[in-house]
């Protein structure tokens, strides 16, 4: 089985390019956001706990998220693989996922990583909060706690899969089909 990891600071399109990625090579998409606001939608305790966090802009544990994927990969048949779309987020949870790997003599294939300055995120939460309605993309102060949660808990694993020599940077600037087009030359040779 191939583990990515599909990394990025918010907005940087990330769900976007997922759909196409899936289907080139066969992988199940596994979001930590959109699992955590389908508990959340679906009333559930681990949505009431993680809700007020992420309408903050702040992560949720990481025990939380770690339990969530623990699961799908026991409970996902069928596919070649995982694209792990927003996890891990931090140091903590790259080391519980390389852990959970291990158990089966796996590990992450790559980090393929989606780069976007700061200016740019603020420009594509906004569009998107006008068609997705996002608790979190509302208020442009969450927004920035978000991306200043980002630089300070998140853009360490940059080191750290760079260190692993699995590190693939995107330049997530142009048209979604530039960028897509990007991420494909980099993981066909994945
Ligand atoms: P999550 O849902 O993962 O949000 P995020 O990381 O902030 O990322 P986004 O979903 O906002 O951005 P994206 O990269 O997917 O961008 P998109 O493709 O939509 O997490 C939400 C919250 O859940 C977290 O804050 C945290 O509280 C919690 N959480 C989740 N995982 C966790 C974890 N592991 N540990 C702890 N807590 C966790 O694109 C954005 C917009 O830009 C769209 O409108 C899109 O159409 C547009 N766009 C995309 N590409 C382009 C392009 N090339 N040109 C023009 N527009 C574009
Ligand atoms: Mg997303």
């Amino acid at each position: 089985m191939k583990y990515f990891v599909l990394f990025g600071p918010p907005g940087a399109g990330k769900g976007t390019q997922a759909g196409a990625m899936v289907e080139r090579y066969n992988l199940c998409h596994l979001s930590t956001g959109e699992l955590l606001r389908a508990e959340i939608a679906a009333g559930t305790p681990l949505g009431l706990q993680a809700k007020s966090l992420i309408e903050a802009g702040n992560l949720v544990p990481d025990s939380v998220v770690e339990g969530m994927i623990e699961a799908k990969f026991r409970d996902t048949k069928g596919v070649d693989g995982f694209l792990l779309d927003g996890f891990p987020r931090t140091i903590a949870q790259a080391q519980a996922l390389d852990s959970m790997l291990s158990k089966s003599s796996e590990s992450v294939t790559g980090c393929v990583s989606i780069m976007i300055p700061d200016s740019l995120i603020q420009e594509r939460i906004a569009h998107r909060a006008n068609i997705e309605g996002r608790a979190d993309d509302a208020r442009p102060e969450v927004v920035e706690n978000r991306i200043r949660t980002y630089h300070a808990k998140t853009e360490p694993l940059i080191d750290f899969y760079r260190k692993a020599d699995k590190y693939y940077e995107i330049d997530g600037t142009g048209t979604i089909e530039e960028v897509r087009k990007r991420i494909f030359t980099a993981m066909d040779k994945l």
